[in-house]
């Protein structure tokens, strides 16, 4: 393939409009079909200024390995999505880690890793079991319908992760809207910037509280270790906190739908990968920027130029996954980089599939009438999000 200039391709003449994700339209967005046939790389416009938009699995992959590929915003040229363009506040906060290159990345996730392994996450399991019944038990109290995203999707993960780093779960609705606003492509800067220093403020004083009286958690492990700063542990904390939970519930949401309309395929745990790359719900998290000129899949991207991972492209690549757009647990979909690939792959990725599996299971096993309550294209889906999910998710059990 011959290597094209950012100022002579077509695509560079004729930047897409982005997020493609819009009301009315079927996701992934069927442009990144077409795009991963043709260019590959296409040119868009953000608020923050022109990105290149990648859609093929190998230069995806390629973007998050390569060296001369940046995941610091405070570089010049760095993607942002949000509507004024400003830097989104919780990427400056020391200890927000997935925000920092190696070195310096290393030093938080070395200090991390234990606490995510296959392991150590299954010691977890009685206690995701434990939130996942409670929340199924006040769903059947409750009478015949629910909220699913309110009532379980996003209870379950949010009282999980809170649950490990020993914030108290009757803090939910506080850190859960604060989180929203973080995630809500619409939202301001300063509306950013209020959510995540009052996240911030909030987590400090549990911190300084643990100092005095440690606890059985997370948090408290860190504190002791005493490897991190105050602020650092501050903003590790809150990067767990957050994406501990928005990410999980929109999984989980999506998969229940799923299920539901092929329900051969209730109580078969490999669903979960499958459901993982299938929606792709972090489609729009992994920004990155060129700190030197760089070629990907034949295009000469400049330093400084932003570069937009797409994941849910690569994860529907008819290169990598035959018959990409079909739902098929049966395959092998373990290569799918739903949670990013190289030094940032999640850290949380063991934990997901447990509570996913669990959920899933215990769900479908004492609800088995859970039937949507209203038609499924009426489903809210969101389209303000850096993620994809469900606004809502009325069901039944009548
Ligand atoms: C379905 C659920 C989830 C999905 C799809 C997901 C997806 C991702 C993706 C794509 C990245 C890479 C970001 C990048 O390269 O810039 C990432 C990083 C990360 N995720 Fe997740 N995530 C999920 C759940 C979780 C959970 C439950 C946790 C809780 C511990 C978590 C913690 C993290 C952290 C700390 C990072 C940053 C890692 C680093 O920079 O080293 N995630 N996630």
């Amino acid at each position: 393939m011959t290597t094209k200039t950012g100022e002579t391709t077509a695509a560079a003449k004729c930047p897409v409009s982005f997020p493609l994700r819009k009301p009315g339209r079927s996701f992934p967005p069927p442009e990144y079909t077409a795009y991963r046939e043709g260019e590959g790389l296409v040119r868009s416009e953000l608020p923050s200024g022109p990105v290149w938009l990648v859609t093929r699995h190998e230069d995806v992959r390629t973007v998050l390995t390569d060296p001369r590929i940046s995941a610091d915003p405070s570089r010049p040229g760095f993607p942002k999505a949000g509507r004024t363009g400003g830097a989104p506040s919780q990427d400056e906060v020391p200890g927000w880690f997935v925000a920092l290159d190696p070195p310096e990345h290393g030093r938080f996730r070395k200090t991390l890793i234990p606490e995510f392994t296959v392991r150590k996450v299954r010691e977890l399991r009685p206690a995701i079991q434990q939130i996942v019944d409670k929340r199924i038990d006040a769903m059947l109290a409750a009478g015949d319908s629910a909220d699913l995203i309110a009532d379980f999707a996003l209870p379950v993960p949010s009282l999980v992760i809170s649950s490990l780093l020993g914030v108290p779960p009757a803090d939910r609705d506080f850190f859960e809207a604060k989180t929203r606003v973080l995630v809500t492509l619409s939202s301001t800067d300063e509306e950013r910037d209020k959510a995540s220093q009052a996240l911030l403020r909030y987590l400090g004083r549990l911190i300084q509280i643990k100092r005095r009286r440690p606890g059985e958690d997370l948090i408290s492990r860190l504190i002791a270790a005493d490897t991190l700063s105050r602020q650092e542990l501050s903003g590790v904390a809150m990067l767990l906190l957050i994406a501990g939970h928005e990410t999980t519930a929109n999984n989980i949401g999506l998969g229940v739908v799923q299920l539901l309309s092929n329900p051969q395929w209730i109580g078969d745990d490999r669903v979960v990968e499958e459901l993982l790359r299938y929606y792709s719900v972090a489609d729009l998290v992994a920004f990155r920027v060129a700190v030197e000129d760089v070629e990907i899949g034949g295009q000469l991207i400049r330093a400084g130029e932003g570069i937009v991972p797409l994941i849910a492209a690569a994860n529907h690549d008819d290169t990598v996954f035959e018959t990409p757009d079909e739902f098929d647990p049966e395959r092998s979909a373990r290569s799918h980089v739903a949670f990013g690939y190289g030094v940032h792959q999640c850290l949380g990725q063991n934990l997901v599939r447990l509570e996913m599996e669990i959920a899933y299971r215990t769900l479908f096993e004492r609800i088995p009438t859970l039937r949507l309550a209203v038609p499924v294209e009426e489903l809210p889906l969101k389209y303000d999000g850096v993620l994809f999910g469900l606004h809502e998710l009325p069901v039944t059990w009548t």
